[in-house]
């Protein structure tokens, strides 16, 4: 890029690697990737000789450029210039080809051969999972997972199965043709700048440790609403509902960052040891548990704002008797010696007020209230975690009202990264960076992904029979279910506002 057009970013600069894309003509690519991709070269994080593959059946390379362009315009929330997007298309090639046919592979071999002599490579499965293994395997018996000139890095998104036996044989396959250390199992949520803060604040600072337990926190939230349906999604959503979607991966990855003890250095197996200790303290849930400990709800009909907005059971591609939750709630507790008697409440909907996503950090009630004789009692402070929108942490205090009384009211401490949004980086661009240096902290390891299956598979177990689901108007928080989630706990659920 022109001088002009490189703005310096923080962050370890990348070794030059063809960027292999297989399912470059899918929405992944043209929403997150192809962005990200160049935010990157736009900073100095993507070095200039790298080179960008897309794998992609039934359209020539002109096609393909046009239509990334397209999706750019449409939904990078990014400008990107003439001369940017010349630039970056100038890095692009394609491959045309079937993912189970081997010439695809031999292929793309021989383009990765001819486009650079930098042998580094990143491979992106931006495809639904049931290809993962045929391209793990495609890669290996073609050569192009050895890593004898250069790094060889295969980024795979969830869903890792929908079970833990699926979860076992996907590892199974892809271990059988890959190093481990070659897998990023990519899990979007520990990109986001609240989410890797959260590390910075727990471990940077001497002021909140002494306050990170169960002497001090009575409960902890975990929430990702959304206002959007299912959109077109509806095929692997009827499979996988809220659960499986968001609680198993995004959610519960969070929640061991929020509960691990301090790793002994910031390094990806170091962490990741630290947060397998927590799954493995997650107490099991048994039949009973589940009723009042999990709770499942699906979106009715109702209004978003201004909009009308249909029932899950009537979008395009659902049963009209289908029991899919799009609202799932689990208490968790973790049996060990900082989190015993703490309920950690993970929930997550569609179709609710506003997109908020946010780890609220609850402290027990001030002791005694001094103030009981006047108006509002003191409420109990939270400290917030907000992950989106308007990134930042904020902490809830009780002050003084202004004037000759000793009322109290809510006073909100407020820490935004950015004031005007630029600076959050996209957690595309961090994690793809993050292949790109091979720091894998903020991925998935195989006996994690295993282990939050397991903690699950008994609610999916429970769930998976019912024939009927507790119903909430769209716009709304009325799942009347999540009562008895927080039913000891301080100040109750905070439905974000
Ligand atoms: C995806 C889920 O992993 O995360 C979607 O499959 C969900 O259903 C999305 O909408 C939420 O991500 P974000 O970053 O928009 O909160």
């Amino acid at each position: 890029m022109e001088n002009d057009d490189i703005k310096p970013c923080l962050g370890e600069p990348t070794e030059p690697t063809n960027i292999v894309i297989f399912g470059a003509g899918g929405d992944l690519t043209k929403r997150k990737l192809v962005p990200a991709l160049i935010k990157m070269l736009r900073c100095n994080l993507l070095h200039p000789d790298s080179k960008i593959i897309g794998v992609a059946k039934g359209r020539s390379k002109e096609q393909w450029i046009e239509s990334l362009h397209l999706g750019l315009e449409k939904y990078a929330e990014i400008q990107v210039s003439d001369q940017q997007w010349q630039t970056f298309s100038n890095m692009l090639n394609l491959v045309p080809g079937d993912l189970q046919d081997d010439q695809t592979y031999i292929d793309l071999a021989a383009s990765l051969e001819q486009l650079n002599e930098h042998t580094n490579a990143m491979f992106y499965c931006a495809v639904p999972p049931g290809w993962y293994t045929t391209i793990a395997s495609g890669l290996h018996k073609f050569g192009l997972a050895d890593e004898a000139e250069g790094f060889r890095r295969v980024v795979i998104e969830k869903p890792f199965g929908m079970d833990l036996q699926s979860s076992r044989q996907l590892n199974h396959e892809l271990q059988s043709v890959l190093n481990e250390s070659q897998i990023y199992r990519i899990d979007h949520y520990l990109g986001k700048e609240s989410v890797q803060n959260l590390l910075v604040y727990r471990f940077a600072n001497s002021i909140l440790e002494p306050l990170w337990n169960r002497n001090f926190i009575d409960h902890i939230q975990i929430s990702a609403a959304e206002s959007l349906g299912i959109e077109y999604r509806a095929n692997y959503y009827e499979k996988s509902g809220a659960l499986r979607d968001m609680i198993q991966s995004h959610l519960m990855q969070v929640m061991t960052l929020v509960a691990m003890e301090p790793p002994v250095e910031f390094t990806a197996d170091a962490v990741r040891d630290e947060k397998i200790k927590v799954l493995r303290a997650v107490r099991p849930f048994n039949q009973d548990d589940i009723k009042q400990q999990a709770v499942a709800a699906q979106y009715g009909s109702g209004s978003i704002g201004d909009e009308s907005v249909r029932a899950y059971v009537a979008e395009d591609g659902v049963s009209p008797e289908s029991v899919t939750e799009t609202f799932a709630g689990v208490r968790f507790h973790i049996d060990n010696w900082r989190w015993q008697g703490v309920p950690f409440i993970l929930w997550t909907g569609k179709r609710l007020p506003k997109r908020v996503s946010e780890i609220v950090i609850r402290f027990r009630k001030p002791p005694f209230n001094l103030f009981d004789t006047h108006a509002i009692p003191p409420l109990a402070n939270s400290l917030v975690f907000r992950l989106h929108p308007d990134e930042g942490i904020a902490l809830r205090m009780n002050a003084k009202m202004p004037g000759l009384t000793t009322d109290t009211q809510r006073m909100v401490m407020r820490a935004p990264y950015s004031e005007n949004g630029e600076d959050v980086s996209d957690a595309y661009e961090v994690l793809i960076h993050d292949v790109l240096t091979g720091d894998a902290t903020l991925f998935s390891r195989a006996d994690e992904v295993e282990e939050s299956w397991s903690i699950i598979e008994p609610i999916i177990n429970a769930w998976k029979d019912r024939i009927s689901v507790e119903r909430y108007r769209s716009g709304t928080y009325d799942v009347s279910g999540m009562d008895a989630l927080f039913k000891d706990c301080v100040g109750g659920w905070h439905q974000p506002k």
